[in-house]
């Protein structure tokens, strides 16, 4: 099916069995503008993805359910739109994504394609609506207006993102950095300070592995994982608090395994109690080359105090230049407030590469 308006039509996406399927074509076309669009606003190819390492992420599952559209003019793909709709017990919430390339930016496709957005969050009976921005900065000597986060950490530049979110009623809660590590120019700083970290951390032990997650470490590392949920700073967006059983845990290591990306977890073992009480996770992208992810990093707030965090995040970066040693550039986000995080990033050698809005609205 197919809906027309003057200017753009926009079509579900069609989630392939594989990205051999016949029916593959629509798939591929929407991670090939998701690329192009990101190399728009980055001006690198840091989060590239293929087909095959997004497709699991578009499966059918019980955690979330992501209805998505690829949106074209004169017949060309030059779009997409996620609404993703968590299903924890009892959310509000919906978080959504309209992406465009900029060529068929500023015509009004996107200020339609909000309504398509809040009609779908409204069915599902969501009433907030949640996304993030990357708003890259202007190149200099060009001024720009900047809009302070309400937590008081981080500005970001009011660019055309921004003008869309506040004309269509949304508000900035929080600025989250984008942060990029040069690995070779790193490593030595690095060894220094995994050092320092373990003269810290007695009583706890480094553990590290490829997913899947070892059995002994399974319901642990679960519990781990469901305190991103909680404990990360989240200013005045509405969180679900969510509940990580060990199929979860499952599920989530298929997407990546099905993907046939490498994730690396390094975590910090209790040796009182055998237990996950910090982890951090390393992610590989679609070529020996590509810039690697660092995904979740947590330590559980009853063993924070140890230099744990310091201690996961420089074991896993030495250990994963063995893995990985033709990537040579890492990239991570944090929320701008998140000063113990940003303080052991920043003591690495991450710099900052973009700041992200975070934007909020809560539904009439
Ligand atoms: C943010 C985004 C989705 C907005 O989509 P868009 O189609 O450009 O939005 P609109 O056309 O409705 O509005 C953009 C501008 O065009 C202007 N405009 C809208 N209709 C117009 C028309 N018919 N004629 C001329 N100008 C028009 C608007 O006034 C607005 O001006 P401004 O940028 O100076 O504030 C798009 O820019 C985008 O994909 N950006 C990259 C990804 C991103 O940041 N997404 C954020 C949401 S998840």
């Amino acid at each position: 099916m197919t809906i027309s308006s003057t200017a753009y039509d926009i079509r579900p996406l069609i989630v392939p069995g594989s990205v051999d399927a016949p029916d593959a074509a629509d798939f591929i076309a929407m991670v090939d503008v998701r690329n192009e669009i990101y190399r728009e606003i980055s001006a690198n190819d840091d989060e590239a993805a293929t087909p095959g390492q997004l497709l699991p992420h578009f499966r059918p599952n019980p955690d979330n359910d992501k209805r998505s559209w690829i949106v074209l003019v004169d017949a060309a793909v030059v779009g997409r739109v996620i609404v993703d709709i968590p299903a924890e017990e009892g959310s509000q919430v919906a978080f959504w994504t309209i992406e465009l390339l900029e060529r068929v930016q500023g015509r009004g496709i996107g200020t339609g394609l909000l309504e398509l957005v809040e009609d779908t969050a409204r069915r599902a009976g969501r009433t907030v609506l949640e996304s993030w921005a990357e708003h890259p900065e202007p190149p200099e000597g060009v001024a720009v207006t900047r809009l302070p986060s309400p937590t008081g950490f981080g500005t970001i530049p009011e660019d055309r993102p921004a003008r869309f979110y506040l004309r269509h009623g949304h508000t900035l809660e929080q600025v989250d950095r984008k942060s990029v590590l040069d690995m070779d120019a790193s490593l030595d700083t690095v060894r220094e300070l995994r050092a320092d970290a373990e003269a810290h951390a007695a009583g706890y032990r480094v553990e590290q592995w490829l997913l899947p997650v070892p059995r002994p470490y399974r319901q642990s590392f679960a519990w781990a994982k469901s305190r991103m949920s909680t404990d990360a700073p989240a200013a005045g967006l509405e969180v679900d608090e969510e509940k990580w059983d060990l199929d979860r845990l499952d599920r989530h290591e298929a997407r990546y395994l099905d993907a046939g990306q490498t994730v690396l977890v390094t975590a910090a073992i209790h040796e009182a109690t055998g237990d996950v009480v910090a982890f951090n996770e390393l992610c590989s992208g679609a070529e020996p080359t590509s810039t690697t992810q660092q995904m979740d990093t947590l330590v559980l707030h009853e063993h924070r105090g140890h230099r744990l965090g310091q201690l996961i995040k420089c074991a896993g970066i030495l250990r994963w230049r063995e893995i990985a040693p033709e990537s040579h550039r890492i990239i991570t986000w944090n929320a701008e407030e998140n000063r113990p995080m940003l303080s052991i990033n920043e003591a690495i050698g991450f710099v900052p590469a973009a700041y992200i809005g975070a934007w909020k609205k809560v539904l009439a």
